[in-house]
């Protein structure tokens, strides 16, 4: 077995992206740029993944504390050359071939790499580029070929005549290089430029030299670009909203607006499940199979179970749904809620840790905190829970088959017995026991004639 190191170059500070953030930092799909580069390079299963940083180093180590990545420093942003220099004494035990990747070519795809890895090491190459050919190359290095078609050099954008500009084959900046040659090429590279930097693809010319360079064309442009600007951000965020959705619709979901719905990479959805128009699904969300999620909802961190229905602008945020139950319209559900089977959360509800139980209601305009709500409960329009006393949380626990009249106050820490009925209006401040009536109401008085005597007045 041929040992396969990864390194990917995320130490520039992206100016272009006129940011205080560094570039590889920014998001898309609701992940930093260069996490897609690491995923992409994970699935390959390699020895080690490098990651160069220098521009907010600390900010970018810190978002990946945890994951396996040995950390190289460049000190200062001499260039693609000068970044892979700086991780030669880290890469002196490494065999085989380095996979070099940029940090800021998110759409890269596992399957791309391993064609790429398969190419290198049939051809017998020493250094292999990937390239693609764009419908604006503006901006990325040109791959130039002799009339024999093949590669001849890599000149970057500002260092080429206009009629290299013309080239629309570029180089994706993803290279597998022998590790063997690398130091020799690297240590050569110069910075007699225009942009006065050392540029990694001046290995090319030096591979060519010693007779050992393969240039692989990949005609997936989309994945192959890299992002620069925000526009290029934005573009890529549409790219990448496509791919996922269609591999979902490939499954069996139904999109009926597929353009408009943007979905985070790791979202699962079953069968038959029909997705409405302008639905964001950020990460971590599992829906069942025959759901219907509404127009304008927004999901993120929930588990949905099979033949759910959230209508339309719903809000969903760390909440367990389970199967046959409905939410919405408007409905707003907070991190720990748990709905349990067939239950219905109506419009204008929001619900915080709370658990309702199986075939329960809270249909109309009510806040539920810090509650667990048994079976079969009926919770009427305008019910509060107030949880909070100004300093602590409290817990309200509703049991099995109570009626909650509507308009009412739970005051917490407070226990409904089961089956016990609460008067509309009520505001309950003690327990109350099973199968009771509670009502505060104060009794309603009469004082006749008022419509007439106001007149007099
Ligand atoms: C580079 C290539 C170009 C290619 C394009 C593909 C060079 C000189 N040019 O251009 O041929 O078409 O990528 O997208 O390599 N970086 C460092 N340290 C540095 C400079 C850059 O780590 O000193 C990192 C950046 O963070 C970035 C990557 O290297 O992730 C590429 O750098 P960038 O400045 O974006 O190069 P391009 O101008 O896009
Ligand atoms: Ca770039």
């Amino acid at each position: 077995m041929v040992g396969l190191t990864v390194l990917i170059l995320a130490a520039g500070q992206g100016t272009r992206m006129c940011s205080d953030r560094p570039k590889v930092l920014h998001e898309l799909a609701w992940s930093p740029i260069v996490q897609h580069v690491v995923n992409a390079a994970q699935r390959l299963n390699p020895e080690k993944i490098l990651v160069v940083t220098g521009y907010g180093a600390q900010q970018v180590q810190e978002y990946f504390a945890g994951q396996a990545i040995t950390w190289v420093h460049q000190e200062r942003q001499l260039g693609t050359g000068d970044a892979v220099r700086c991780a030669l004494p880290l890469l002196q035990d490494c065999t085989g071939d380095l996979l070099i990747l940029a940090g800021d070519v998110p759409l890269i795809r596992s399957e791309i790499l391993q064609l790429l890895v398969n190419a290198h090491r049939q051809g017998g190459e020493r250094l292999t580029l990937l390239s693609t050919t764009l419908p604006d190359p503006t901006g990325y290095g040109r791959i130039v070929r002799g009339a024999d078609g093949r590669v001849r050099a890599v000149v970057e954008e500002r260092d080429a005549s206009a009629v290299v500009r013309t080239i629309r084959e570029i180089n994706s900046g993803v290279y597998l290089v022998a590790l063997s040659c690398l130091a020799g090429w690297v240590n050569r590279i110069g910075n007699n430029n225009a942009q006065r930097e050392y540029y990694l693809p001046d290995i090319v010319a030096m591979a060519i030299g010693e007779g050992g360079v393969a240039v692989i064309h990949h005609e997936d442009y989309e994945s192959l670009g890299g992002i620069n600007d925000r526009s290029q951000l934005a573009r890529a965020e549409s790219v990448f909203r496509a791919r996922k959705v269609a591999e979902l619709m490939a499954k069996g979901v139904t999109f009926t607006d597929p353009g408009s719905c943007w979905v985070a990479a790791d979202a699962e959805i079953g069968r038959d499940t029909i997705i409405a128009p302008h639905c964001v699904l950020g990460p971590s969300v599992a829906i069942g199979a025959n759901c219907q999620i509404g127009p304008f909802c927004c999901l993120e961190k929930c588990q949905i179970g099979s033949d759910v229905h959230i209508e339309a602008f719903s809000h969903v945020n760390g909440a367990e749904i389970a199967g046959q139950s409905s939410v919405g319209p408007f409905a707003r559900l907070r991190p720990g809620t748990v709905l349990e089977q067939g239950s219905k959360v109506g419009n204008f509800c929001e619900i915080k840790k709370s658990r309702i139980g199986a075939g329960s209601k809270v249909s109309h305009l009510s806040y539920i905190g810090d509650a667990d709500i048994g079976r079969k409960v009926n919770i009427g329009a305008g019910t509060i829970t107030c949880n909070y006393d100004g300093v602590n949380k409290h817990k309200t626990v509703i049991e099995d088959g109570v009626f909650i009249g509507s308009d009412t106050q739970l005051i917490a820490p407070v226990r409904i017995g089961k089956n016990a009925v609460l008067a509309a209006g009520t505001s309950a401040s003690k327990d109350v026991p099973e199968g009771a009536l509670a009502i505060t109401r104060s009794p309603q008085k009469h004082i006749p004639d008022w419509h007439e005597r106001k007149k007099k007045t």
